[in-house]
């Protein structure tokens, strides 16, 4: 039977909390997009979320809290990552840390890493769920491993609706890309994906020291982040000024008329249809042509997604 899709109400929250004690799993809404979560302590329940999201096993998740107080207690947060937390938390920041001894994140959650990627989001019924539970929750992008990540509950239910228990319903994702990752395990913090927090705002609170691993072509820039990680199944051309004859064109800005990512060349506007635009056409063509993107603000992390989609292994 499909996972019911439940508006989210104080009991759809109730409901999730007791799935999730019993070690199930749960489509949740963020303000970036839908994490599929489950109780990060419990290895079993980590097992069946790979096994759901067809995800190798070598993929670390991200451990989802509902203060920083929880935070401390899985990481060790030293006075850089105090300082970044309290200022972009909650909110689409994740932070990379090393993972404290008594901390409860199971070692299959963290692929067997000393370290741990932690963040606290901001949408309330993710809040609300998080602190009703009383512990971290793991929760990857709700999407089948390979396509994009979803920012509506049908998207969660297209990819995983037979393999999982519920999907709360908490309408489209505010920011519609995933958060930005930063690891703090060296002196120098490294940006290992740009992501809704616009780069900019990060290395100026950073005071400029932020490194960046040069060019988009690494293979993994976080672990198991492949190249081709956010591709759909038709072919995309990116930076194309307009449609050749078997493709569709999908703009940005002012352009020829169809689907447009933002007709105003809002770069935020932009970054919250990304994902359910090139679903849609995904579904209906072969080929698809996109408008070039500027590389400022979110248009850095819209560029990087967009990549790794045209990208062909
Ligand atoms: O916005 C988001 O971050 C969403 C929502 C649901 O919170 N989540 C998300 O999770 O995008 P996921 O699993 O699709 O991407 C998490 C990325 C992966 O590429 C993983 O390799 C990286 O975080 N990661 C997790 N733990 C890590 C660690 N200890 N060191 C380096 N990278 C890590
Ligand atoms: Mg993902």
């Amino acid at each position: 039977m499909p996972a019911p899709i439940i508006p989210a109400t104080p009991d759809a929250i109730q409901r999730a909390t007791d799935i999730l004690r019993h070690g199930g799993l749960v489509a949740m809404p963020t303000e970036t997009v839908y994490g599929l979560a489950c109780d990060a302590s419990n290895a079993e329940a980590v097992a069946r979320l790979y096994a759901a999201k067809g995800r190798p096993r070598f993929n670390p998740l991200i451990a989802h809290v509902s203060s920083i107080a929880m935070a401390e207690r899985e990481a060790i947060l030293n006075a850089r990552a105090a300082a970044l937390t309290r200022h972009f938390w909650p909110g689409a920041l994740t932070v990379i840390l090393p993972a404290h001894p008594t901390g409860t994140v199971s070692d299959l959650a963290r692929a067997g890493l000393e370290t741990l990627a932690l963040r606290q989001p901001a949408h309330p019924v993710a809040r609300s769920l998080i602190s009703e539970f009383g512990g971290p929750l793991v929760a990857p992008s709700a999407n089948r491993s390979g396509h994009v990540s979803p920012t509506r509950p049908e998207h969660v239910a297209a990819d995983l609706g037979d393999k999982i228990d519920l999907i709360i319903d908490g309408g489209a994702c505010e920011k519609g890309v995933e958060s930005t990752i930063v690891s703090l395990m060296q002196d120098t913090a490294e940006l290992l994906r740009p992501g809704a927090i616009d780069t900019h705002s990060l290395a100026s609170f950073l005071g400029g020291d932020l490194s960046r691993r040069s060019g988009h072509d690494h293979a993994i820039n976080a672990p198991g982040q492949l190249k081709s990680h956010y591709a759909p199944n038709a072919t995309i051309r990116l930076n194309a000024d307009n449609a050749l004859a078997d493709e569709v064109y999908l703009g940005f800005g002012h352009g020829p008329e169809g689907p447009n990512l933002s007709m105003t060349g809002d770069l935020n506007e932009a970054a919250a249809n990304l994902f359910s635009m090139l679903r849609k056409l995904d579904e209906q063509f072969d080929k698809i042509a996109i408008a070039p993107i500027p590389d400022t603000g979110l248009g850095e992390a819209i560029n990087d997604r967009l990549l790794r989609a045209a990208h062909r292994d």
